[in-house]
């Protein structure tokens, strides 16, 4: 027979070191199940002298209590420390400060675009805007473009489905629009979202312009460098900055411009400029004798870059805030 107290003591510590609640139940199969160790121990009574029966009876007895006490006691530790645990993971410590809410900031975009208002404001110029969505007249025809110009093909503009609609590819309709509805002398600026087929370090399919536009009775190309020289020393608060006119060839301008900014290794061309061709206002039934101006057409993003010296336009609008909390 075996020995009681070894049967207990391993059973104690066999209890002691389980924290599952079914292992546990397994495992007192094998002490008081039915062919479990305690009664193996009591089948064993009959062999004995009926003199020594009582006394191991009742050792065997107070071991089956013993084991069934320390049953009771371990099934309740391992319910505590599943309590415990949970009340861990969902704990609310209420003395955490607050997360508060993060303060936004504006977009390094808006700030150009909101600080060329304000220069061209201190310049006299008034704010105009118009839509996003335009018609081809507009966006093309009003503006001398001819019927078969390269800008007008599917490979540079995103036209509408089933539509004649397009995404405006300058702000340049804004002027054509304004002119309808207002008479000279006129001093506009008219920042927005324009939209192209591009996309490389310098070209976004979504990017801002801001078209100027200044009408009256004796407006030259001096006055449009002038204002155009004007404004960048403000934007950039410098004084020696290198901007260079470029001859160039826009339909609705003549003579015509790329306005190009020095930056470190070269030139970037940060607009197009000229004077307003005669058949443009015709369009718009001003009278091209007596007024006579000049036009721009400023490309934002790219000011922007050139004011953070940040190297690729498109990281402006991949909307990491890592990148953009810099600017706020
Ligand atoms: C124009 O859009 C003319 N409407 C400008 C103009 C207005 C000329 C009035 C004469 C009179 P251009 O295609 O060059 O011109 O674009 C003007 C500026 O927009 C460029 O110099 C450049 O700075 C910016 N730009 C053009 N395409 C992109 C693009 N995909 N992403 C970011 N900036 C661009
Ligand atoms: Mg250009």
């Amino acid at each position: 027979m075996q020995d009681i107290d070894a049967v207990v003591d391993d059973a104690l510590t066999l209890f002691a070191g389980i924290n599952d609640a079914d292992e546990l139940e397994r495992v007192k199969a094998r002490y008081l199940g039915k062919s479990g160790a305690i009664n193996e121990l009591a089948k064993g009574l009959g062999k004995l002298p009926p003199a020594e029966r009582p006394a191991m009876g009742s050792r065997i007895n107070a071991a089956k209590s013993k084991l069934e006490e320390a049953l009771k006691d371990q099934r309740e530790r391992i319910q505590a420390a599943k309590l415990e645990q949970k009340l861990k993971s969902e704990a609310l410590d209420v003395t955490l400060p607050g997360r508060g809410s993060g303060l936004g900031g504006l977009h390094p975009v808006s700030r150009t675009l909101e600080r060329a208002e304000q220069i061209f404001h201190s310049l006299g110029f008034e704010v105009a805007d118009g839509p996003e969505i335009e018609t081809d007249f507009y966006n093309f025809t009003a503006l001398n473009q001819p019927e078969n110009h390269p800008a007008r093909s599917m490979h540079d503009t995103f036209y509408l489905e089933n539509s004649k609609l397009l995404l405006r590819t300058h702000t340049s309709p804004i002027q054509v629009r304004y002119m309808q509805t207002h008479q000279p002398p006129i001093r506009i600026i008219a920042p927005g979202r324009v939209y192209r087929v591009d996309s490389d370090a310098t070209h976004s399919p979504m990017f801002h312009q801001a078209e100027g536009l200044w009408i009256d009775t004796h407006i030259s190309f001096a006055n449009l460098k002038g204002v155009v020289t004007e404004f960048f020393k403000l934007f950039f608060e410098r004084n020696d900055l290198q901007v260079r006119f470029r001859p160039s060839f826009f339909p609705f301008t003549e003579p015509s411009a790329e306005i190009d900014m020095s930056f470190g290794e070269g030139w970037l061309e940060v607009g197009g400029c000229g004077m307003v061709h005669p058949n443009v206002l015709r369009n718009v039934n001003i009278d091209s004798q007596q007024y006579q101006g000049f036009a721009f057409g400023m490309g934002l993003d790219r000011l922007t870059m050139l004011r953070y010296g940040v190297n690729d336009l498109r990281l402006f609008f991949e909307n990491d805030l890592r990148f953009l909390r810099q600017f706020r």
